[in-house]
């Protein structure tokens, strides 16, 4: 029942974004990202919209959040996660899919 409510949380919150973000949202939740994140909540970790509002502006965020999610890491959202760390994706997610992620994570200021 459980894993039920899940999905069907996570398929309503697809669908009430743009396609480019739900094709983030699809590739999040297929590398395992959904089970901290999510776009406007903190879960465990941040919420995405955050995490794009903070690094808004900023030409280094991305090689730097592509390297975070890649090797893992904490320190950035202590305040918010109370110091829990951001476990690493590589290799178990292909660079290719952190970069789309990344930018996906980006693309979500406002
Ligand atoms: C086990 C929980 C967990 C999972 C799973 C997880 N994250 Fe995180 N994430 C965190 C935490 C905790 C932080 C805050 C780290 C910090 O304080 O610097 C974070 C931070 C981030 C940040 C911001 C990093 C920064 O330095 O500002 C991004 C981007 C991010 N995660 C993306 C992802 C992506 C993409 C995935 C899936 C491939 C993912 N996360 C999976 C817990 C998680």
């Amino acid at each position: 029942m459980k894993v039920q409510a899940l999905v069907l949380g996570a398929a309503l919150s697809v669908a009430a974004l743009p396609s480019f973000a739900a094709e983030g949202l699809d590739l999040a939740k297929a590398s395992g990202c959904l089970a901290c994140h999510s776009v406007e909540k903190k879960v465990v970790g941040p919420a995405w919209q955050d995490v794009a509002n903070k690094y808004k502006g900023d030409a280094g965020a991305k090689a730097a959040l592509i390297a975070k999610v890649k090797a893992g890491g904490k320190g950035n959202w202590t305040a918010v996660t109370g110091g829990v760390p951001m476990p690493p994706y590589s290799p178990r997610v292909a660079d290719a899919d952190i970069e789309k992620l990344v930018t996906f994570v980006l693309g979500l200021a406002k």
